[in-house]
This record gives C-alpha cells, structure tokens and sequence, in this order.
C-alpha cells in the first residue's frame, strides 16, 4: 500500500538536503499553537466560523496591525492590511488582478524560483534585472522603463529568496520614485524583513504604500508556522480596493477566518511575539554554524556573504562549475542544494547554488558542511 502522505517534504533520514528552506520540525510551535487555538475555541463567539469579512477579520487585523508597528519603524492602519492564505496565495491574486497573460513583468535576478513558477502559471514574461551586493541595481531598471513600465515588478528587497542581500535605503527611495514616475506597482515581497539577527533592516517597503503603488506581502509561514497558510498584504487605499472587491472573496467571503481567529489568540497573549525571538534565536545560531563550518571547508575559490538575516547562503562557484551537474555527485554522497539556474529568468545562474540553514540542527549543518566539501573538492566539472 501507498505510503500516506503528509508533509511536502518528505526526506531519506540519511541525507543533509540543504535545499529544505523551512523550519525543522523541532521549531514547529505545536504547544504554542494548541494554547492559542484553546483560547479562540474556548470563546462563545462563533464569528469566525461564518464567511468572513472580505478583508479579513477587523479585531484580527487590529491585533496584526499593532504587531507589525511594534516591529516597524512605522505605523500600521488595520485599513491597509488585507488578509491571505500566505504570500504564494498571495502573489497569485496579484497576478490575476494586476496582470493578463503576455504582460511582462520585472524580477530581480536571482529571485525566488516559486515565485517565477506562479508567474509561468499566469503567462507572464520575465524580464530579469541585475542586483549587486546593494541589491536591485537601479540604473538597470531605470534604462528597462526608457523603453516601457512592467505590469509590476516583483522584488525581495530585504534577505533576499536566495542571495540574502537588501536592497541598499537610498535605492529603496530611488525605486519608490521610479514606481511613482513611471506609475508602476511594485510588489515587494517582505516575508524576510522580521528575521534580522544583527543590526535592523532599513524600514520596509511598505513604509511608502500612501505615497507610491506598494504592495508589501509578509506571512505567517516565516515567523511562526507554513502549515498555517495565512499571511497579509499592505498596501494603500486604491489598490486594496482591487483586492476586496475581486470575485475570489465575493463568492468565498474573505481568506482563512478561522485561522486568523486562533492566530488573532496568538498574537494577544504574546504567543507569535514568543516564537519569533525562538526563530530568531535558533535560525542565527544555525547561521553562524554553517557559516564558519563553510568558511573552515570550502575552497577560496567558493564566494558567499554571510547573511545578516533571513533562511540563506547563496554560493557562487568558479564560473566552469555548472551546480546543476555537480548535484548529481553530490547526491551521491547524500547531501543538497538548489542549483541556481532554478533562481534565473534567463536559464543562468549556473555556477551559484542555494543552501538553507532552516532545516537541521547545528551538528547535521557542520556534517552537510563537510559532505558539501568533498563533493567540491572530487568534483571535476
Ligand atoms: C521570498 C518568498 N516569498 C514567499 C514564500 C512563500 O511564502 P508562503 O508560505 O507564505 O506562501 C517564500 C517561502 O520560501 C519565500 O522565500
């Protein structure tokens, strides 16, 4: 008989698969989780369990509000706030409400590869932008707009899906600009902004949603659980009109209320607040592991910036070294990692690869570390 499925991923015990960019199952918050959904459950209004308001659940929204001002150097209305299944779901509304199939967009190459995938759903055409270690390089989208503004651009632009950059604050201002100048939306895609393990990101994207077409998305899925498949939009009066009046949430009432009133718990007795200083606490350590373990082991031919914050270590290789071969070897030796090529809008990238520190433990790190290294070291190209 078929194995029952569960989880996405499902990974052979033996191996180190640096490709997993989630939370080890250690981190999944199942306490904390079951006293949030005691309180919402053991509360006589039964509201949530009703259709919900097309812009998610007012006192939910309020609660999220006054936890996002508390973590921004903004801020943040309930009105500006619009509920989500998470910002893949997310992204996909985007795309049916700003975009038609045959519209090009902008992203920043590399950007992360399942968001490319949901634009491929929409069949939109990928322009790729280049990024330096500041991020998105600006002068290469002003020279893009000389000849015709996006239907949106899609940017990470703080610890970025997969390099870990951020984009640069004078950029940040220079794009707001650009956006405004040339009335383009950009859709900023902010889920990394609150797992900083150094020094603060500059002020998000969303800073500028009264001033310019923003639309910032963060998620649940990053800061205390993906199975939760909630996350929210920010963004100014105008667009989210587009949002709450769209045919979606006509017929279904706004997104995952039930899941927004256990979560609305969460937030209320500190629970959310809680289990982001853990992530944030677990996730550096892991870093500094992996890092240092990378540091010690790899050729001074392999390049990479350690991240000041977010679930990545982006690796570039001598430019002969395409990573999508050396996958091979080094399943061999049961350990992986994304090649980069799966970051390009232009099928390039192939000499990077993308680990992830999210998933394992600090000695599971140092021994996928040491694997990695001798498939880098055996591997002739
Ligand atoms: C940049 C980026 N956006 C979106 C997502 C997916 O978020 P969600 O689980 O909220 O759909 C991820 C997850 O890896 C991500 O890295």
């Amino acid at each position: 008989m078929a194995e029952i499925q569960t989880a996405q991923l499902n990974l052979p015990p033996d191996v180190i698969e640096f490709g997993a960019g989630q939370p080890s199952p250690s981190l999944l918050p199942l306490k904390l989780l079951r006293e949030a959904a005691e309180n919402r459950l053991g509360n006589d209004d039964a509201s949530y369990l009703a259709y919900g308001a097309e812009q998610g659940d007012g006192f939910f929204r309020e609660v999220l509000a006054n936890f996002l001002g508390d973590h921004y150097p903004i801020r943040v209305e309930l009105d500006n706030l619009f509920i989500t299944g998470g910002a893949s779901q997310g992204l996909d509304l985007i795309c049916t409400l700003l975009s038609r199939p045959g519209d090009t967009i902008f992203v920043e190459e590399p950007s992360y590869f399942l968001a490319l995938r949901i634009f491929a759903d929409h069949g939109l055409n990928i322009v790729s932008l280049p990024m330096d270690e500041r991020g998105l390089i600006v002068e290469a989208l002003e020279q893009k707009l000389a000849h015709r503004a996006p239907a949106f651009l899609y940017t990470i632009p703080t610890f970025h899906n997969p390099s870990s950059l951020t984009l640069a604050e004078a950029r940040r201002n220079r794009l707001v600009q650009l956006s405004r100048q040339h009335n383009f939306p950009i859709v900023a895609d902010e889920v990394y902004h609150l797992l900083a393990y150094s020094a603060a990101a500059p002020p998000p994207l969303a800073s500028h949603i009264e001033s310019c077409p923003v639309i910032s998305l963060g998620s649940f899925s990053k800061i205390m659980a993906p199975g939760l498949r909630l996350g929210w939009i920010q963004a100014g009066a105008a667009l989210m009109e587009r949002f709450t009046g769209c045919g979606l949430l006509d017929s279904g009432g706004g997104l995952n209320p039930f899941t927004s009133g256990v979560m609305r718990s969460a937030i209320e007795l500190g629970l959310l607040e809680k289990q982001l200083a853990n992530l944030k606490s677990v996730y550096r350590q892991r870093k500094i592991a992996l890092s240092n373990a990378l540091k010690e082991r790899l050729p001074d031919s392999v390049h990479f910036v350690e991240p000041d914050g977010g679930l990545f270590i982006w690796l570039e290789f001598a430019d002969r070294i395409d990573t999508e071969k050396m996958l091979a070897a080094a399943q061999q030796r049961k350990v992986g990692f994304l090649p980069g090529i799966k970051f390009s809008g232009q099928n390039g990238l192939n000499n990077y690869a993308r680990l992830s520190f999210a998933y394992y433990d600090v000695p599971k790190l140092e021994e996928g570390a040491e694997r990695l290294a001798a498939v880098i070291r055996e591997y002739k190209g």
